[in-house]
């Protein structure tokens, strides 16, 4: 794959100035280009160079000897106040100081803290959060928007051109029965259910209805074959129908303050008109077979349990179309239409051959050339403290509006606590933006890969990591402010000379590598461990050093790490859709 680089290297983080640096030295030493020095945080120093180590065996001479080199260049003199070689041939390196101030000037100094626009910048298609109209939105639908919503904020941050699709379902046989099921209820009720999200119980009367009422089957067949012809009235009924579920969709959307609205709206049903020309091409490029009246095709490597050749259906003996066709006709639009260079489908794990499949077939019909890459960001499942599938008390799936109601009483009980001096109307906003900003932070704080148990009492502590705790964090350094009687938008003359300051200093600088190896793997868990640690070595900081009381120059060069530092958390919770309090 030959796609450029998504992120940028910046031009503020000590390391990567050190990388850039060793690399041209290093790559002269091996006659070649494109050596990688291999720096690294360290837990003994600032940074750790490793890349003498491997090129010393490519040059056959002792690393020890090699990292003695580097030293012996000077190159690092003018960045380290300490560089000393190490182990069998690692270089520790301690900065300088004045290195750091000027570094933290120059990120004070603009709003973007250091990350740098990308210099080409992409077509990125996301496709997320995705429910199924007249189906209830469940806690996978939950994280795939966040994670979702997450993402497209990053790649936006980085100046990336972010075309969001929702990619609803709703399109399908069940759509004869469902439509037949509302005018049989009349608009209002089924329109007042729905409204409600009672989406499962719509979908479960028509599918009881469907079970015993031939009458009902013989409608809803000939309904299906009406919404497939394109019969007018037909449409007016499925249209309400969608409209029904997309409102209480939005309701959710807004509530979790996420970037979603109805000009996102991609569902499959507007891939219906794609499909028999996705059939043909397929078709013309030779790779169409039939297996069981079926037509199918056998991308390569793909095989069931018995070791056969595994085969994408892509048109039932029926004629009809499926969910493979339809996202094979998705692959073409997001490249052909929307010129993407990187799609990413935020989706359960387990439709993960699924993708596989559409994705290699879409290669060996050459719609995905190579420089264009497609992207399954999977997840893993919510779990109820039993460690099984998250459900409700009564067993059904919780309803998503629920449990961000829920969510927000539950921070309002400790807002109320901890704040009550707060108006009503800011203790509402900021229980809102807490109990909100836990359930976000709860999904994306674990590597979306994994599955995670949905704990109340877990996300909304205001210790440990979570959103309340960088929340927090965040208000606790505005309310420095207000105690000093101090503007947070003055430009102050950095000082650092304290480890704790100069400890803080380096975390700081390394906000826009932690948003870079978010980006590059998909997984804003990174941003959030990032912005943890942050938080904590700001809390070590602030212990080992007096802000308000400290005098003068060194008051200002505090009160200035304060200020980056807030700056920071709040920048960084907001690419992950999570406001930051000033107070709280
Ligand atoms: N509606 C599907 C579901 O609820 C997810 C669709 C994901 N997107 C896609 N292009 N297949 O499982």
């Amino acid at each position: 794959m030959s796609s450029p680089p998504l992120a940028v290297a910046s031009l503020t983080d000590p390391l990567e100035l050190v990388a850039a640096r060793l690399s041209g030295w290093l790559s002269a030493r091996a006659g070649r280009d494109g050596v990688d020095p291999v720096v690294r945080p360290s837990d003994h120093a600032d940074a750790q160079v490793n890349g003498a180590l491997g090129l010393a065996k490519e040059l056959g001479c002792a690393p020890r000897e090699l990292a003695q080199e580097i030293i012996a260049s000077g190159l690092l003199d003018d960045l380290c106040a300490e560089v000393e070689v190490a182990g069998p041939g690692f270089l520790n390196l301690t900065f300088a100081n004045d290195v750091l101030n000027g570094l933290l000037t120059a990120v004070a100094g603009s709003e973007r803290l250091g990350v740098e626009q990308s210099a080409s910048p992409q077509t990125v298609v996301i496709d997320y959060s995705a429910p199924n109209v007249a189906k209830e939105m469940h806690v996978g639908h939950l994280r795939s928007t966040v994670i979702g919503d997450a993402l497209v904020r990053m790649y936006e941050s980085l100046g990336h051109r972010v075309i969001r699709e929702n990619h609803i379902g709703d399109w399908g046989r069940p759509f004869g029965m469902l439509i037949e099921h509302l005018l049989d209820l009349g608009e209002d009720v089924a329109a007042a259910g729905l409204g409600q999200g009672d989406l499962d119980g719509f979908y479960k009367q028509a599918n009881a209805k469907f079970a015993d009422d031939e009458e009902f089957q013989r409608r809803s067949r000939d309904r299906v074959v009406l919404l497939q012809s394109g019969d007018p009235d037909t449409h007016v009924l499925w249209n309400r129908l969608v409209a029904m579920s997309t409102d209480y969709f939005n309701e959710v959307y807004s509530k979790l303050g996420v970037l979603l609205t109805n000009d996102d709206l991609m569902g499959e049903s507007q891939y219906q008109p794609l499909m028999a020309g996705t059939i043909e091409r397929l078709s013309q490029a030779g790779l169409m077979q039939e297996s069981d009246g079926a037509s199918v095709v056998f991308p390569p490597g793909f095989t069931n349990r018995d070791g056969d050749p595994l085969p994408l259906i892509v048109q039932a003996k029926t004629g009809g179309f499926n969910y493979a066709t339809s996202d094979l006709s998705c692959v073409i639009d997001r490249v052909e239409r929307l010129g993407a260079n990187l799609m990413l489908y935020v989706i359960g794990a387990p439709q993960q051959q699924h993708l596989e499949m559409v994705f290699a077939v879409a290669r060996m019909a050459g719609w995905l050339p190579d420089n264009v890459a497609a992207v399954h960001v999977a997840f893993g499942n919510v779990l109820g403290e039993d460690r099984k599938m998250l459900r409700s008390r009564s067993g059904d799936s919780v309803k998503l509006v629920e449990l961000l109601d829920e969510a927000v009483e539950r921070a309002s009980a400790a807002v109320n606590e901890k704040n009550p001096d707060l108006s009503t109307d800011e203790r509402a906003a900021v229980a809102r933006m807490i109990g909100i900003g836990a359930v976000k932070y709860a999904d994306l704080s674990t590597d979306r890969v994994r599955d995670y148990v949905f704990d109340w009492n877990r996300m909304l502590a205001f210790d440990g990591n979570t959103a309340p705790y960088l929340q927090y964090a965040h208000a606790r350094i505005c309310s420095i402010f207000r105690r000093a009687e101090e503007d947070r938008s003055v430009d102050r003359r950095f000082a650092v000379t304290e480890t704790a300051e100069h400890d803080l200093a380096l975390k700081l600088l390394a906000y826009p590598s932690a948003v870079a190896d978010a980006l590059t793997s998909n997984s804003p868990h990174k941003l959030c461990t990032y912005l943890f640690e942050l938080a904590q070595q700001f809390t070590s900081f602030y212990e080992h050093c007096p802000v308000v009381r400290a005098e003068d120059a060194i008051r200002e060069a505090r009160l200035g790490l304060c200020n980056v530092t807030a700056q920071t958390l709040a920048a960084g919770l907001a690419l992950l859709g999570i406001d930051a309090p000033e107070r709280m």
